[in-house]
Parts: C-alpha cells; structure tokens; sequence
C-alpha cells in the first residue's frame, strides 16, 4: 500500500491530508479569516507558517489511530500552483524540509487538476467534459492526448472572486459566494445584466460592475440582483460547458472547484446534462472547495505513474495552467 501526505495552501485554507489507494485517510485544517475585505496574501501567508505544524501533527496523529505512522509515508505532495506567492512558497519550504528530513521523494502538484481527479475518484467517472469553477479560476476543460486541455476559460477574474466582490459590496463577509446564493434564492425579478461569452471564452468582471451599478442606484431589491447575477453567470457557464460536451461528443460531466457547491449552478448544469442525455457528476462539498486530500490523491497517481519532483525544480508558479502539465497517470 502506497501512503501520501498532501499539503494545501494556495490561498486561505491549510490543509494536511494522507490518502492510500483505498481511501482518504485524514484530513486535518485551519482556515484564515480576514477580519474584514479580501484575502491578504501575505497575512494569509503568516497563517499558515504559524498553523502547519499543528496540521501535519494533526495528519500524523490521524493516520496514528489508524494503525499506520509518519514513517509509512511514501512521499509528500504540495500544491505548487496557481495560488497566492506568498503562501505557496510558505508551504512548499515546509515541503521541501518534510521531503529532506524523511528522505521520501517530492510531488508537486498542480491545484487545478487536483480538483478535476479527487472529483472523478469520488463520482467514479472516467473521461467527462470538466467545468471547474473556483475563486480566481473557471474554466471548462477536457483530457485528450496527455494533457487537459482547456477548451474555454474567463478572461478576466474567475466566477468566484466576481461574486465575492460584489458581496463585499453588500456588506457581506469572505467568502461570499455562499451569502448571495442564500440571497438569491429569494429573487424573483431579473435585472438586466451583461451576457459575456466570446467563442468559448467568457467575461465576469462586467457583471460584478452591473451588480454594483444596479445596488447603488437603489432602485432593485439586493436578492434581485443577486438572483440576476446567479442567473447570467451560470447560464453563460452551462452554455460554453454544453458547448464543449457537443464539439467533444461527450456524455459525461463533471463539476469541479468551490462555486460548484451552488445548488442553482447544479441544477442548470443538471438539466443541461438531462436534456442532452447526458450524465452529470459532482462530489461532495468537502471535496468540492480546497482541500489537502486532492492534493495527496493527484500525488498518489502521479507518485505510481514514476513521476516525482527533483528540489532544484520544486520553486512554485503563481500563474501554473492545468495545460501545461503532462498527464502520466492515465493512458
Ligand atoms: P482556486 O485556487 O482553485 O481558485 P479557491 O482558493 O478559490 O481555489 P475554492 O475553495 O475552490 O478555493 O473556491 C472558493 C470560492 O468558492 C469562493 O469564491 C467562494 O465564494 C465560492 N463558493 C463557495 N460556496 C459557494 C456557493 N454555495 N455558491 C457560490 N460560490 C461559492
Ligand atoms: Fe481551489
């Protein structure tokens, strides 16, 4: 049995978790808050200096009551990007010195085709048309010849980071995404907000900026607009997803990243899916939003596909596209 310990920390959730091809062992966290506004990187940074001792002792101590310990550990897994500089390099030292002081080999993993594989492990779905949507990501993406290929993506910020800005707006706290769906579900009359898709490229920075237009002028309900909001941005990611499950004659899709947890975001991809007859696949929330045992699992297939990271080529990448990776883990 193979056993490896996954390190998450792109933005503001820590996270040390251990998976062996059976399952996922343990997951042990700690999330940075922002008293007020965003994430600030480098506080967020400072978090998780001062809390990944406690996380990975946390993990050892999981995999202990399990019967197993810091010794069968085969090799350590972080996420080398996308994310935050700051707090990627903060905890892929902690890494490099895990990796050093056991003498186990390095796998540095790029986050968003860890949250593309730990969805397909749970739905056990093969070879779907992805749409992965996240706080600074979103993009609709489909395996083809070793790489994941990415057929359309936002041009500017991702879906998330568009609606937590506009909850900051509203007064709301980080993360927003959660607070305007609640707000939303009470909406009942649509607003008139911009409909961005380019071929298969899409825009949500407009929208945020009409939100806010539409919540200054006092003259909507704040659930209306959000309703409105909701209803444009996925309506737009359910078009380019259709799209690309038409070009690619697929019948299967998967929803990946932290938005996907939006009933309202499921259900519109759900009867896409129904309608065209195809299947739908998300996995449960936990696994939906960051988590360290996504980064353990992509470790796990990239460790027994021969495929480890030497220290002199471990330096992290702000900006890493899931494209650029070569997939030696599938055929
Ligand atoms: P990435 O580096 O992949 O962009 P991330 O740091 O944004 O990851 P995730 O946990 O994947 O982290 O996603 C967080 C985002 O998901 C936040 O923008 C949050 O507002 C959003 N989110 C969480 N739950 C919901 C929801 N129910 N509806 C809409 N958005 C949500
Ligand atoms: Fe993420």
């Amino acid at each position: 049995m193979t056993l490896i310990l996954g390190l998450e920390g792109t933005a503001w959730n820590l996270s040390a978790a251990v998976v062996s091809e059976e399952k996922a062992i343990y997951d042990a966290e700690s999330t940075y808050k922002p008293l007020h506004g965003g994430i600030h990187p480098r506080e967020a940074a400072q978090h998780h200096a001062s809390e990944l001792k406690s996380v990975v002792s946390q993990a050892v101590k999981g995999i202990e009551a399990e019967g197993y310990s810091l010794e069968n550990i085969d090799a350590i897994a972080f996420s080398q990007g996308p994310g935050m500089g700051p707090c990627l390099r903060t905890v892929a030292t902690a890494a490099r010195a895990l990796s050093i002081s056991l003498k186990i080999p390095l796998i540095g993993v790029n986050h968003c085709i860890a949250h593309i594989e730990i969805g397909g492990w749970r739905c056990g779905v093969k070879d779907p048309v992805v749409l992965y949507v996240s706080g600074a990501n979103s993009q609709v993406l489909v395996y083809r010849s070793r790489k994941y290929r990415i057929l359309g993506e936002t041009l500017d910020i991702g879906i998330g980071n568009a609606l937590d800005k506009f909850a900051r707006h509203l007064g709301l706290s980080h993360p927003g995404g959660p607070k305007i769906e609640e707000l939303a579900a009470k909406g009942t009359k649509y607003v008139y907000m911009p409909y961005v898709v380019k071929g298969m490229d899409l825009s949500f920075s407009g929208l945020s900026t009409a939100a806010k237009d539409a919540f200054t002028s006092h003259k909507h309900k704040k659930e209306d607009i959000c309703y409105s909001f909701q209803e444009t941005a996925f309506a737009m990611l359910t078009e380019t997803t259709e799209r690309a499950m038409a070009h690619r004659c697929k019948d299967e899709m998967l929803l990946a990243g932290g938005v996907g947890a939006n009933r309202r975001l499921q259900q519109m991809l759900r009867t896409m899916c129904q309608d065209r007859g195809a299947s739908f696949y998300v996995p449960e929330t936990e696994y939906l939003r960051d988590n360290g045992t996504m980064i353990a699992y992509l470790g796990l297939l990239m460790y027994k596909s021969g495929n480890t990271t030497p220290i002199e080529e471990s330096t992290v990448n702000p900006n890493f596209r899931p494209d650029e990776v070569e997939v030696t883990w599938r055929d």
